[in-house]
């Protein structure tokens, strides 16, 4: 399973892309107003610190204007994966950028039709949001059960990208599913290490290890 960072922050991605468990970058016109900083420079900067796919996400809602956005995102960098709404005119814009051997994220889907318009379409990845269908009393992980047993009833090869996680309860569900990716916010991504037990043996380890009087280096 693949983790991508759901941020616009540079600082933060570079520490997470460090470790090497980074595999990916998403972003949204949120994170980016969230940022601060110029769409097109923050978003330049991020594929050059990680070597895997960047989205960047078309603001335009009809299908000539996002094609020229489209183009200028592309331009930045060779990992640019150009995110699109579902809607008709961001399937007809993701089609079209499949044609031409483009990497494109389907963003915004909340139904398992969607999901099928979307690899219907050639979509690299669809992200369907398990966190905003949770926050009105749906249940997200269902729907990617769904989307994941669709796209095997067809072979379909667009990746499931679980986007809005919100906790490392929504990363082990869709592990369990096996969705293709999450997309995390760094929080999140640092709580997977996390646990008390952990950290409760390892105080205790090194306490003992400090009555021995030795120095391994
Ligand atoms: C990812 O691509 C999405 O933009 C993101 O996960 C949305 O998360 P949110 O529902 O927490 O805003």
């Amino acid at each position: 399973m693949k983790f991508f960072a759901d941020t616009a922050d540079v600082a933060e991605i570079a520490d997470l892309a460090a470790t090497g468990l980074l595999d990916g970058v998403t972003t949204n016109p949120s994170l980016i107003a969230k940022s601060g900083r110029n769409f097109l420079e923050v978003v330049k900067e991020i594929c050059g610190i990680v070597d895997g796919p960047v989205s960047a996400e078309v603001v335009a809602t009809d299908h000539a204007t996002m094609m020229k956005e489209a183009a200028v995102l592309r331009a930045l960098a060779p990992n640019i994966c150009v995110k699109l709404p579902l809607t008709i005119d961001g399937l007809k814009t993701c089609k079209a950028l499949t044609a031409e051997g483009v990497k494109t994220n389907v963003t915004l889907c909340f139904s398992a039709n969607q999901a099928l318009l979307a690899a219907k379409a050639g979509a690299t990845y669809i992200s369907p949001f398990v966190g905003r269908l949770d926050d009105i009393g749906h249940d997200g992980m269902e729907l990617i059960q769904d989307i994941r047993t669709i796209y095997d009833n067809y072979d379909f090869k667009t990746e499931i990208l679980v986007a809005s996680v919100r906790s490392p309860v929504h990363v082990l569900a869709a592990a369990r599913i096996g969705a293709d990716v999450a997309t995390m916010p760094p929080s999140v991504i640092r709580q997977l290490a996390g646990h008390a037990l952990t950290e409760k043996g390892l105080a205790a380890f090194l306490a003992d290890w400090a009555k021995t009087g030795q120095s391994i280096l």
